[in-house]
């Protein structure tokens, strides 16, 4: 069954750190129709291969276009290292927004000259980062550091726990030690804890949440390609998690400040398709 047969922009995500894309693209563009897609049931996508990834992003673009996506946003860094290559050659008619690290305004902006950058193993380890710091940040010293266990803390909602802040102090400290003045959140999960961060880091180093500039990106190409979504007075948000709806649901209020109904979705894994539970 088809949710709306009307234009709307799909975006997904592992899990809850895509909200934290969706919040700035609502905030640019509050009355469009918006599908949102959390994959919990494989998060962490970065400790996945890039290959199973890959195969998740294929099965959830082509459920968002069956329900009328016009435009997508792999809200998601480690599925655009996986897949936004080959996302954009299969579905080459659809505009593709994905994530990349944000590395260059990092380097513009740092004068130390050293930048640390926070991501997922899986993002690391694609070509899509790679090239950013090839192209634009040579002349920088990177200090990378995947956070084991943050993407798992912040799915069960520990944003201030002792055990999260551990995690990030023992990635940050180190790289404050060396005297970096800017750091990248290159997981969409991270911004969510932005206040832990910056606490962490002090006033002297900056921060980068790339989510402000994807909003303004989706903005731009739906008025270039001049896109039809259609839009309302009232919440224009549908949610899907292949997780467990209710803990979606508190997520959705926390982090986006609203109170909506979340669909179940499940993967038929034979074809690589989802489909809607109860339909
Ligand atoms: N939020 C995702 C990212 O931007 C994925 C995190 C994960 O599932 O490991 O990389």
């Amino acid at each position: 069954m088809k949710i709306s047969s009307d234009g709307s922009i799909g975006v997904f995500d592992s899990g809850v750190g895509g909200l934290s894309v969706l919040r700035e693209i609502k905030h640019l563009l509050p009355a469009d129709k918006i599908l949102f897609i959390a994959d919990q049931v494989h998060v962490p996508y970065g400790e996945k291969t890039l290959k199973d990834v890959r195969q998740y992003s294929f099965g959830i673009v082509r459920f968002l276009l069956n329900q009328g996506a016009k435009m997508i946003v792999v809200a998601c860094n480690t599925a655009s290292a996986a897949a936004l290559h080959s996302l954009r050659s299969e579905f080459p008619e659809v505009p593709i927004v994905g994530m990349e690290p944000a590395v260059k305004p990092a380097a513009e902006y740092s004068r130390t000259r050293k930048v640390g950058v926070l991501a997922t193993p899986a993002t690391f380890q694609g070509e899509l980062y790679a090239s950013v710091v090839e192209k634009f940040a040579k002349d920088v010293q990177i200090y990378q550091h995947t956070c084991p266990g943050l993407v798992t803390q912040i799915e069960k909602g520990d944003l201030w726990s002792l055990p999260t802040q551990e995690i990030l102090e023992s990635a940050l400290n180190p790289m404050l030690a060396e005297g970096i003045d800017t750091v990248v959140l290159g997981c969409t999960h991270y911004p969510l804890l932005i206040q832990l961060i910056k606490n962490i880091v002090g006033e002297e180093v900056r921060v980068i949440d790339p989510a402000p500039a994807i909003a303004s990106r989706v903005k731009f190409i739906l008025d270039e390609k001049m896109i039809k979504v259609s839009k309302s007075l009232y919440s224009n948000l549908s949610m899907f998690t292949t997780g467990e709806p209710g803990n979606f649901e508190n997520a959705i209020s926390i982090f986006l400040k609203e109170d909506l109904q979340v669909t179940h979705l499940a993967w038929d894994q034979t074809n690589n398709n989802l489909h809607i539970i109860g339909l």
